[in-house]
């Protein structure tokens, strides 16, 4: 499993970031242009971390307010329900507690059950129902775990 943090950039292989870019197309009904995924090899505000199979997490992080944001998830559909999205979480809890983030939040498809299924196991907490959060005009739950 390859984690990388921002220390300054991130330092990510290209092929590695179009290969994300290209599941992230295939698996989310809106996904990042392959810009989007080719600068993260410049960001300084993003954790990702993924296997060799490209399932992955990746976090926007705001360490002044110790917080970060969880953008995406996924496994894909033939690894599912094998625990691997447990480990992704796992892992990058053990990433970013010890860099002084403190809490993490996200907002998911009111009708996405399997993910909120997952992030409620993950000891998050539904905050608020955001009305008409997404593009397409589907609600969102604003859900927030602290360490
Ligand atoms: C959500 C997702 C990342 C879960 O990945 P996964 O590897 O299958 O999850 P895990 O096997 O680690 O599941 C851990 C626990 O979460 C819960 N869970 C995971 N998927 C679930 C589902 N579809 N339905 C109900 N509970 C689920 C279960 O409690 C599960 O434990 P169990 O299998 O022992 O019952 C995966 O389904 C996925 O990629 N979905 C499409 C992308 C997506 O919706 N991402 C989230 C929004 S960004």
């Amino acid at each position: 499993m390859k984690t990388f943090i921002n220390q300054g950039i991130l330092d990510i292989n290209q092929d590695d970031l179009l290969r994300l870019s290209h599941i992230d197309s295939l698996f989310f009904d809106y996904p990042w242009k392959s810009r989007d995924w080719l600068d993260l090899a410049n960001s300084e505000q993003h954790c990702l971390i993924f296997d060799e199979h490209y399932n992955f997490i990746l976090f926007y992080l705001s360490p002044l307010e110790e917080m970060a944001h969880l953008l995406k998830i996924l496994v894909l559909p033939e690894f599912r329900r094998q625990g691997l999205a447990q480990l992704l979480f796992q892992k990058a809890v053990k990433t970013l507690n010890p860099q002084g983030y403190k809490s993490l939040f996200l907002e998911v498809r009111e009708n996405n059950e399997g993910a909120i299924n997952f992030y409620l196991k993950n000891d998050f907490k539904k905050l608020e129902l955001v009305q008409k959060y997404y593009s397409d005009g589907q609600n969102a739950w604003r859900m927030m775990t602290s360490f």
